[in-house]
């Protein structure tokens, strides 16, 4: 049977050190956040990383992954370099990685030589988080693609600072500037305050900024939770402060089928939420909003 590498796996390895009564009743206080439409303001703890890490991530990394393979392969499979903004534990870059390798496994070769993902958040502290994982999921890269290092390089820049609901730095501009795709997954539900059909005029102007600056024929992807409140408005604005004069909004379920390991299942034991009445366990299934800007050029 071909390796299959699990998520949940890889956030137990990551947070090891995070001891697990903490870790359990952050991740009750992430998922009330999210349900009850509240600012997430817990990504700034080393608990709160974590508990996005086992409660989130693996959701969401399916999630952009198989977006990437079932509908954007053309976009990814090749040398690309990617911007991905709000990218929290560095989301985009697991998955695309995880995307090279099984192309490479598919194909007998890999996509291209680099594969380059920048990230840019808001929480500085995402950068611990992503060294951890990236140094687990190495070893598991390599089981679906041994070509990884060798045939093809995953290059993960350190994460760069900044609050995107703010004005923006040059520097931001200069890492899109070059950029073949950039992304925005799961940041727009997000932004401060939560909920509403609108975009922060900052933020607004950030985005044509970005897309005053960007290469002709680059892509930007939005991608959001579909069911909160306000996404679709959301990223119907944000396609449309990137010059798209008339954005088509996708919408799609995926589930991650990732195995549930000893360690997460401990852990979900002693986690209380009012989501599941079986059991409690990590987000399962996402239902997605996403779109495709196109830049055409100055
Ligand atoms: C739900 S997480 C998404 C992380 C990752 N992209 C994913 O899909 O799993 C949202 C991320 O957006 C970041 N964020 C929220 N508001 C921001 C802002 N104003 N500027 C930059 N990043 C922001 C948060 O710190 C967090 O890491």
């Amino acid at each position: 049977m071909p390796f299959r590498l699990s998520y949940h796996d890889l956030a137990a390895r990551a947070t090891g050190e995070v001891p697990r009564d903490k870790l359990a009743r952050a991740v009750e206080r992430l998922s009330a956040a999210y349900r009850e439409g509240r600012a997430v303001d817990t990504h700034a703890t080393r608990e709160g990383r974590a508990a996005y890490l086992v409660h989130t991530l693996g959701a969401h990394a399916c999630d952009v992954r198989r977006l990437v393979l079932d509908e954007l392969e053309a976009e990814v499979a090749r040398d690309i370099r990617v911007v991905a903004l709000g990218a929290g534990p560095g989301t985009e870059a697991l998955a695309l990685a995880e995307a090279w390798a099984t192309l490479s496994a598919r194909d007998g070769k890999p996509p291209g030589r680099t594969l380059r993902v920048d990230r840019v958040d808001r929480v500085a502290a995402w950068e611990e988080s992503f060294l951890a994982l990236r140094a687990a999921f190495e070893p598991m890269l390599r089981e679906l693609d041994p070509g990884l290092g060798e045939a093809w390089a995953w290059d993960t820049p350190p994460l760069v600072s900044c609050d995107l609901a703010r004005p923006i730095p040059d520097q931001i501009l200069e890492l899109v500037a070059p950029a073949d795709v950039i992304t925005a997954a799961n940041l727009l539900s997000e932004i401060l305050p939560r909920g509403t059909p609108e975009l922060p005029p900052a933020l607004t102007e950030n985005l044509k900024a970005i897309a005053g600056k960007a290469r002709e024929g680059a892509a930007f992807i939005i991608l959001d939770r579909g069911h909160a409140p306000g996404v679709t408005a959301r990223i119907e604005a944000a396609a449309r402060a990137l010059g798209e004069t008339d954005p088509q909004i996708h919408e799609r379920e995926v589930r991650c089928a990732c195995a549930l390991t000893k360690t997460t299942k401990a852990l979900y034991a002693r986690v209380k939420l009012p989501t599941t009445k079986v059991e409690d366990r990590p987000i399962g299934n996402t239902r997605t909003a996403w779109t495709l800007v196109r830049f055409r050029g100055r």
